[in-house]
């Protein structure tokens, strides 16, 4: 296995348009799960390309166990990456698919016997070998090309929304079979997705990105719990962090307090006064009698889930999402009293970088 890191990698497709990568500095630990995450079109296929040797970048370097491996062909570089299309050869079996990669090295035909039965246990691919791609689910074609990737033996693995193309039961199983397959073979796992509920699941660190560029890298508590930026806040999470515009005062030894739309919340930073960004996560908002709390706010909806309630809030015309347990006795059009828990707001500047 393999660390992979890159090195200040930039890819500009076209002259004269936006990069598709900007200086994009990482480093995946040898046996790292670690999951590349981002909305669409922020470079994420680009950089597994940019790794997998499948594209050349602009500037920048690709190391693999740091050796420079910025331009050489993909077959000298071990890594296997796994499509979220499965990519399968369709005139050729399961079994044919799985064994092609060792057939064009050269590997003895016994070995690769071998190796094809082991994965096909692994992976719970014995009883369907012999069958096309076209007479497979899509579970189970996802499966062969994870078998096409693993038969190898790979310095490093490269997946690509692997499980995007599965229904939500079959993702979660699928999900859960890589992981315990991460463990087994304690192997170097790039994982890209756009969906954060998978990277918090899946990721022992996750790398967000946003128009070609590292936003944070952390762990799945760090970019939930200290977002580096409103980007990231909003993104994390589901919903993700209530980021209200506000006007900060009184600030100096202590604290001071921002005024956001109808509330005025006590915060515990210093010698920032003027235009501010005040984050807080839904769970962290709770509702009162009206002139109770730090403000007023309308209720807009009323989202029950059940084990809990997502209210949608306008608070002085910015809004506002609470979530507060259980189900609960509350109408579109009432006004109610909020109140922010003091010690898990966050702070961000105009720009949108974290004060606090
Ligand atoms: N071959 C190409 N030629 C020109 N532009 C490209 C090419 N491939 C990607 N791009 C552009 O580069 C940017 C990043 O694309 P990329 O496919 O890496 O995004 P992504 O994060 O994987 O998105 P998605 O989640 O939709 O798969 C996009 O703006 C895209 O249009
Ligand atoms: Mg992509």
């Amino acid at each position: 296995m393999a660390s992979v890191t890159l090195r200040a990698l930039t890819k500009t497709f076209d002259a004269g348009t936006k990069p598709a990568l900007q200086e994009l500095s990482l480093d995946v630990r040898d046996g790292e799960f670690l999951v590349l995450l981002g909305p669409s079109g922020c470079g994420k296929t680009t950089a597994l390309r940019c790794i997998a040797g499948l594209e050349e970048p602009t500037a920048g370097e690709v190391l693999i166990d740091e050796r420079e491996v910025t331009h050489l062909p993909p077959a000298e570089r071990d890594v296997a990456m796994v499509f979220q299309n499965y990519a399968l050869y369709p005139h050729l079996t399961a079994r044919g698919n799985i064994a092609f990669g060792l057939e064009v090295r050269g590997v003895a035909e016994p070995e690769i016997a071998r190796r094809v039965q082991e994965t096909a246990q692994r992976l719970g691919l014995m009883e369907l070998l012999d069958r096309l791609p076209a007479q497979l689910s899509g579970g189970q074609r996802q499966r062969v090309a994870l078998g096409r990737a693993i038969v190898r033996a790979p310095r490093a693995f490269l997946f690509d929304e692997p499980l995007s193309n599965l229904d939500a039961t079959l993702r979660t199983e699928l999900r859960a079979e890589l992981l315990a397959l991460h463990r087994a073979l304690g192997a170097t796992m790039v994982y890209v997705t756009h969906d954060q509920m998978e990277a918090m699941t899946m990721g022992q660190r996750i790398a967000v990105l946003h128009e070609g560029r590292l936003r944070q890298l952390g762990t799945p508590a760090d970019v939930y719990q200290r977002p580096a930026d409103v980007f990231v806040a909003r993104f994390i999470g589901s919903p993700g962090m209530n980021v209200l515009a506000g006007h900060g005062r009184g600030m100096r030894e202590g604290g001071g307090v921002v005024d956001c739309g109808s509330l005025s919340v006590p915060v515990a930073i210093e010698h920032y006064e003027g235009e501010i960004h005040l984050g807080v996560r839904p769970e962290y908002v709770s509702l009162c009698g009206e002139d109770q709390g730090m403000g007023n706010a309308d209720i807009v909806v009323v989202e029950p889930l059940g084990a809990e309630t997502l209210v949608h809030l306008a608070a002085g015309g910015q809004p506002l999402i609470a979530r507060v347990p259980g189900l609960v006795e509350l109408r579109a059009g009432e006004r109610v009293g909020v109140k922010l828990d003091r010690r898990r707001l966050h702070l961000f500047d105009v720009a949108g970088e974290r004060l606090a």
